[in-house]
């Protein structure tokens, strides 16, 4: 089975490429051979590799950014994916488009199931969410959508590495830390989500939505205290630093961010079944201290 990916750089398209099974050939793309905001470019691409499903890895996922780059932010998430639906459906691929947590408002008060009406509160899930619509309305099971939330690898800039970054500086310079702790999620390691994505491509039919996280949930504050502990039980701190549970408010953020964006994976259970967060996190930190010695 072909399989091409848009987005080489990222963390999934990295995750998809370290747990590549052998029966599989895996095609990358990086933007500069094929920036998806080019149409040419990807029809170019998809009628020469002529893969068996396209899975996009590639977006604008600078969430703050994305505040004050919405002309861009649709290019990529949106008319891309628009068009990258457009030539598959002519050339017969399937598509996996990726997307996320943050189509929801967050004021649902449980995990939210694939059946639940998103309505996104930010420009970044906005157009995330214009994304799905171009999706569903090919009502094909050749197409779907899988949303994740709060991802992580160690080939990008995330919630860990900037944790563990900031865990690393001393008291001096960081006597403490301030996290956001009225935002509940669920963390989730891209090599988790890979092996998701593989299975599926296993699936001849698809349902038009799938969710995918780890197991359980937890406030970037709970977060962040979970990699300190882990992290020092390691050995890959020297100290703990004081974290400081505070308020989105607090924070000043540009961004509005979903209260609760908890996702409800058990449709995706029969499929892979996701492991506990923390389990992840410790098989996520066991790996940088591998690399540390
Ligand atoms: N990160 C999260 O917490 C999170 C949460 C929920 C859902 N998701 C979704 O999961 C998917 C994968 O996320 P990720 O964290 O792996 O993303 P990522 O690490 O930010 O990588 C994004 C990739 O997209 C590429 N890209 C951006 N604009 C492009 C363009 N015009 N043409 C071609 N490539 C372009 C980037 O290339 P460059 O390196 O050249 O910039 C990079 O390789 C995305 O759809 C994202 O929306 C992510």
């Amino acid at each position: 089975m072909k399989i091409l990916t848009f987005g080489q750089t990222g963390q999934l398209a990295n995750a998809l490429k370290c747990t590549q099974p052998d029966t599989i050939e895996l095609i990358q793309l990086t933007r500069q051979q094929v920036d998806i905001t080019q149409s040419q470019l990807i029809y170019e691409a998809l009628a020469h590799y002529r893969p068996d499903i396209i899975i996009n890895c590639a977006a604008y996922t600078d969430v703050e950014r994305a505040e004050s780059n919405t002309t861009q932010v649709m290019q990529t998430n949106v008319d891309a994916v628009r068009f990258i639906t457009h030539v598959a459906r002519q050339l017969g691929i399937r598509f996996i488009q990726l997307s996320t947590d943050y189509v929801f408002n967050g004021c649902s008060p449980t995990p939210y199931s694939v059946s639940q009406i998103p309505s996104a509160i930010n420009v970044y899930g906005h157009s995330k969410l214009l994304a799905e619509n171009v999706i569903l309305q090919q009502q094909s099971n050749q197409f779907c959508i899988v949303r994740t939330s709060w991802l992580y690898h160690h080939s990008g800039k995330n919630f860990v590495s900037t944790m563990l970054h900031l865990m690393s500086q001393t008291s001096e310079a960081l006597p403490s830390i301030n996290i956001v702790n009225d935002q509940t999620g669920s963390p989730t390691l891209a090599e988790g989500l890979a092996h998701f994505l593989w299975k599926l491509c296993l699936q001849n039919h698809w349902s038009p939505i799938y969710h995918w996280s780890d197991a359980g949930m937890c406030t970037w504050y709970e977060f962040a205290q979970e990699i300190q502990s882990q992290a020092f039980a390691l050995g890959l701190i020297s100290s703990k630093v004081p974290l400081i549970p505070v308020t989105s408010q607090a924070y000043h953020s540009r961004v509005k961010r979903p209260a609760f964006s908890v996702l409800d994976t058990k449709a995706s259970h029969s499929i892979f079944k996701p492991k506990p967060w923390q389990q992840q996190l410790a098989q996520y930190l066991y790996s940088c201290s591998l690399i540390k010695k």
